[in-house]
């Protein structure tokens, strides 16, 4: 593909120029890529088209209507949405089909999409156009100077978008690390598979992210509550932490917010925010598919469970007045050993998080027949995305040295790690909640840790009581697994039965 300039058609189309579509059109004009934009929102185009000017660099064309955007494209034509997920989507592509669009072209959903839709739209578009979908991480600041992509979709249009998304996406140096932007490296672009995978991943990838910012939050409450730091203190932890095996955005970012003074009255500013927490729908995505193909993300779906739990301020503030705590006070004799016990218990929930939103993607992979590769979904993941990390370079070399890795955690570097710093998250677990301070998804993690260890579980009792109430019937450990058994519990004298 040509990306002179001076060429009279756009490369690309985008629909929809919001906050992302205008800043992933803003990146691909840096890149000298030619595009053509539409919204029915007048504003979104002209400060667009603003903005391109300011550019000077590639050719934004603003169209008023799909037919002129149709227009200045080359066939095969190449036309992103970035628009909310939902029946919009489907809604502007019957637009465009009715606008002049044909078979050979490719229309990419950018939004959030549910990943199930992404299947049935490729389905539903199949002969009348190429449906294509990139999942974007990294915000508005990343889709304008380096996002993350995840493709999906055909093999076929996918050769024809990669050398766009290739150079749009945030990239990564021979040792892993985010380069600034316009600078050459590994583009953090991935391929992931057939329509609805990249999607999938991106919600996974969400799922993590939910995760990994409320372990950040349960340590924040904790040396708050129990150590009483004022949050300019807690800050320079992170800060202090960001140097090492936590390296990552969201500490990074979480440092800058904690030393940020309110505007009007000099007080901590994460001290005016009110504690209830949003959410967009994509953790209770995954925690719904988690539990729907039976594969656990405890930690990820507490997180979900913490957002809803905190949004609930009145109930909670009823539950201060009429619940009593007992709990037991917090020995202040060595804070910076409480400090590296929540490290080292921070670090080995992440774990978790992460070996949880992997086998997650493994367990649906299988089902879908996918083939996701986790090395180059671990290495996509290393810039531009809200989750970027260098312990991610850690999960993409588990992946390279076993590709049929069954879990993270049994990962040789991982087992390493954990096994060395498990004794101070258990403690941190305990008194966390002998100090009553809640800690859902730090404790949720050690219980999976501590079940995926754990050779017998009491489901053998559990089995029991369902045979016992239903006649589910059991398996025997010293028979096949396939055999059945039955007790006719009712009876005297009881008798077990082959079923
Ligand atoms: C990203 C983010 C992005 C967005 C989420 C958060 O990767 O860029 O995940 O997709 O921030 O939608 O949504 P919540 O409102 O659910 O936190």
């Amino acid at each position: 593909m040509s990306n002179s300039p001076s060429s009279n058609h756009s490369h690309i189309a985008m629909i929809g120029l919001g906050v992302m579509g205008k800043s992933l059109t803003l990146n691909l004009l840096d890149n000298q890529f030619n595009v053509a934009g539409f919204d029915i929102n007048e504003q979104h185009l002209s400060a667009t088209s603003q903005e391109a000017q300011q550019l000077n660099k590639g050719s934004f064309l603003p169209c008023n209507s799909l037919t002129e955007l149709l227009n200045s494209l080359k066939s095969p034509r190449v036309v992103a949405l970035s628009i909310p997920a939902g029946n919009i989507v489907e809604q502007v592509i019957d637009d465009l089909l009715k606008s002049g669009l044909e078979p050979q072209d490719i229309v990419i959903d950018t939004g959030n999409s549910l990943w199930t839709d992404t299947i049935a739209r490729e389905a539903k578009y199949q002969g009348k156009l190429q449906f294509f979908s990139t999942a974007v991480s990294g915000g508005e600041q990343g889709a304008r100077f380096g996002p993350a992509l995840m493709a999906s979709g055909s093999e076929k249009a996918w050769q024809s978008i990669k050398p766009m998304w290739n150079a749009i996406a945030a990239k990564v140096d021979s040792n892993g690390l985010p380069v600034p932007p316009l600078h050459d490296g590994e583009p953090c672009a991935t391929y992931t598979g057939p329509s609805g995978s990249g999607h999938f991943v991106k919600m996974v990838h969400n799922g993590i992210e939910y995760a990994d910012m409320q372990l950040i939050c349960e340590v924040y409450h904790y040396l708050r509550s129990a150590l009483q730091l004022p949050p300019s203190q807690i800050g320079d932890i992170f800060t202090q932490w960001n140097k090492g095996i936590l390296n990552s955005y969201l500490i990074e970012i979480t440092a800058d917010i904690l030393k940020q003074q309110d505007f009007l009255t000099e007080h901590p500013l994460v001290d005016m925010i009110l504690d209830k927490a949003g959410q967009k729908g994509t953790g209770t995505w995954t925690a719904i598919n988690s539990l729907e193909i039976g594969c656990p993300t405890p930690t990820i779906t507490q997180s979900v469970y913490a957002r809803s739990l905190s949004s609930l301020k009145s109930r909670r503030l009823i539950g201060a007045q009429c619940l009593k705590a007992k709990v037991q006070p917090v020995d202040k004799t060595n804070p910076s050993a409480i400090i590296n016990e929540l490290h080292d218990a921070l670090y080995c929930a992440k774990l978790c998080a992460y070996a949880q939103g992997f086998d997650l993607m493994k367990a649906t992979s299988e089902q879908q027949n996918w083939q996701l590769n986790f090395v180059d979904i671990a290495k996509g993941w290393r810039a531009g995305c809200i989750i970027r990390a260098t312990f991610l370079q850690d999960i993409a070399n588990a992946y390279q040295q076993t590709p049929k890795l069954d879990n993270l955690l049994f990962a040789d570097h991982f087992a390493h790690q954990v096994e060395n710093r498990q004794l101070s998250w258990r403690k941190t677990v305990s008194n966390s909640s002998l100090h009553g301070i809640p800690m859902p998804g730090i404790s949720s993690a050690l219980n999976y840790f501590d079940s995926m260890n754990c050779e017998t579980l009491p489901a053998n009792l559990l089995q029991a009581q369902r045979d016992f109430f239903g006649s589910h019937t059991y398996s025997r450990i010293d028979q096949p697994e396939s055999n059945k058994y039955h007790v006719e519990w009712g009876k005297s004298p009881r008798i077990e039965v082959k079923r």
